[in-house]
């Protein structure tokens, strides 16, 4: 990818390969925003309205993290891809592959398998931006905390 313009104290080479982590991130935060919403509009059972009104806090959230993480590549002289065609092109995870209504249960422990790569993959992206920018890793650092703290709401209602 081309750079418009560096960060002072940020070579080309450094700042494409740490351009490149965040938009693998991006493509994530963004595709977990809609099958959050996808299951919040399919639960049912019992529990709906706790587990329907659960959902919308993080989806704000993710949405919210997509943003920092986008505006993070823009700092960085980076251009961020934020359409469809680029989560599909950047996905290095497994997709939601529930489909329909099904219980609340099931579709927790479907988010909570897409959240088991999707924290991995974070971790995996600050260990290596922690060698290229300290900056970039303190904002997955941060997103990483709050998937962390989701998925304990998500295995509360499965142990
Ligand atoms: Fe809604």
């Amino acid at each position: 990818m081309e750079l418009k313009f560096l960060v002072p104290g940020l070579d080309e080479i450094t700042s494409e390969k740490i351009v490149a982590i965040l938009q693998n991130r991006l493509s994530q935060e963004q595709e977990a925003s809609l099958i959050l919403k996808h299951a919040h509009w399919n639960v049912t059972g019992p529990d709906f309205i706790a587990v329907h009104e659960m959902l919308d806090p993080q989806i704000d959230i993710v949405r919210n993290q997509a943003d920092e993480t986008a505006e993070r590549i823009a700092t960085l002289g980076g251009s961020a891809e934020g359409r469809p065609d680029d989560i599909m092109r950047n996905r290095t995870w497994k997709g939601l592959d529930l489909t329909g209504r099904h219980s609340t249960i099931d579709y927790l422990k479907a988010l909570c398998n897409f959240y088991d790569s999707f924290i991995a993959d974070d971790r995996k992206a600050i260990k290596e931006l922690d060698e290229l920018d300290v900056i970039s890793s303190n904002i997955i650092q941060d997103h990483v905390q709050d998937l962390e703290k989701f998925q304990w709401f998500m295995r509360s209602h499965l142990i």
